[in-house]
């Protein structure tokens, strides 16, 4: 009897992870003899924790193709980490109960850093407690800092709504600056990566083009640098545009914008760089400013989503399932770079204990000598991930997206199980 399978969507939405959803769901259906029904968890792991679990057989097949076009988590996702199995046992117990419950052999996991961590904890439940499970991380984070991959799902599409965001906003100051507004600031989003900040300097292509200026997490707050160079570019220029990721740092080593909160992962909520960086120029250099956060637009942007990313985060759910079904199991399939131009890529895989709780940074090479810019380098990897453009159909002037129904899976437990 084929055994059933557990999908579930965690950590911050992209515009794309739903079309890694269609590639495991749309690939399970294709091997019914080996994968029965895909269950998804409602919010995540909690829809396991919780027996909350949703019936993807209920869904047509024009609903699941619907995915690939369709922001956010189709699911609910959530932010809720799993401890060690010595610190919380009673987790894991919950999580293989309900699983027997419901014939689950299968756990596909769709998330970042901190998810992977939980897909490979998961995974090794199997062996510590005697349940066999194959389990399998699906990437994602527009964050761009796994390890191991090429790039993560969803950071294409950031990429490009930040370049092409980047590019307008400076074409309206350039155009406005002569009496009126001298400086533009965009944040971004990025914890502690610079790849998304990185990403607005694709805006720029000859001398003189915003971005003067980008900000990043690697580079430490040089408060009178950073005002020198916004003088000169309006001196040179007659404008300034600037792009700051939200992880920006002053030299005690805190954010720039910290908003005092906390995720269950114990991350701090970020957010209001940008006010901050515009205030300053205009109390230390008089400049008029305008400032946009970009914030959740940026990740729920699909109408704008790179071509390449929608492409690549479906094959990674597609390859996640082919994996489970040839037997791997305790990996996550990554996209491995063939070719920069022509821009080549095939999927490979990578072990989830490698992956887990592994940030990667913007290297030294992808930023430029005074700490302001990217280099070709930097260029050379970023621009094929944005290129091509997978347009969602339209209906009344706005995008269509699809809704599913999300029918619960019967619970079989029905025991309650208090989430801490
Ligand atoms: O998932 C990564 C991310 O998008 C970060 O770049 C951002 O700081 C964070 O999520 C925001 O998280 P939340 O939506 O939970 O506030």
């Amino acid at each position: 009897m084929p055994k059933n399978a557990f999908y579930a969507q965690s950590g911050g939405v992209t515009s794309v992870i739903n079309a890694s959803a269609a590639g495991v769901i749309e690939t399970a259906r294709k091997y019914p003899d080996i994968i029965g029904n895909v269950y998804a968890g409602r919010n995540g792991i909690i829809g396991a924790l919780t027996e909350d679990l949703i019936d993807t057989s209920q869904e047509s097949a024009e609903s699941i193709a619907a995915l690939k076009h369709t922001p956010s988590g189709a699911f609910g996702s959530c932010r809720y980490k799993l401890k060690g199995l010595e610190e919380n046992r009673a987790e894991y117990e919950r999580l293989i109960e309900i699983f027997k419950a419901h014939d689950i052999g299968y756990f596909f996991y769709n998330g970042g850093g901190d998810s992977q961590d939980t897909s490979n904890k998961v995974s090794q439940i199997g062996k510590a407690l005697g349940y066999p499970m194959t389990c399998i991380g699906v990437p994602k984070t527009i964050d761009n800092d796994l390890p191991i991959t090429d790039n993560c799902p969803g950071f294409g599409s950031v990429a490009k709504y930040v370049a092409v965001s980047t590019r307008e906003a400076a074409y309206d100051v350039e155009s406005m600056c002569k009496t009126s507004t001298k400086v533009f600031v965009l944040e971004v989003m990025g914890r502690h990566a610079g790849w998304i900040a990185a990403a607005g300097g694709l805006a720029k292509e000859a001398e003189g083009d915003g971005p003067h200026i980008i900000l990043f997490p690697e580079i430490t707050f040089d408060q009178p640098a950073f005002l020198k160079k916004v003088q000169e570019s309006v001196d040179n220029h007659g404008f300034c545009v600037i792009v700051v990721s939200e992880g920006v740092k002053k030299p005690d080593g805190s954010f720039l914008a910290e908003s005092g909160l906390k995720d269950a992962f114990g991350h701090a909520q970020l957010g209001g760089a940008a006010t901050i960086v515009a205030q300053l120029v205009k109390s230390e250099l008089g400049f008029k400013y305008h400032y946009a956060i970009a914030d959740y637009l940026q990740r729920a942007a699909r109408h704008i989503a790179s071509k390449t990313d929608v492409e690549q985060a479906y094959a990674l759910g597609q390859a996640a399932v082919e994996f489970a079904v040839a037997g791997k199991n305790a990996i996550m399939p990554a996209v491995v770079r063939v070719s920069d131009n022509p821009y080549k890529w095939k999927i490979g895989e990578a072990k989830l204990d490698d992956v887990a709780n592994v940030e990667k940074m913007l290297p030294k090479n992808y930023i430029t000598k005074d700490g302001f810019g990217i280099t070709d380098a930097c260029r050379t990897y970023l621009q094929p991930l944005i290129e091509g453009e997978d347009y969602p159909p339209y209906r009344n002037g706005l995008p269509y997206y699809i809704r599913l129904k999300n029918a619960p899976v019967k619970k079989k437990l029905n025991t309650e199980f208090k989430i801490k």
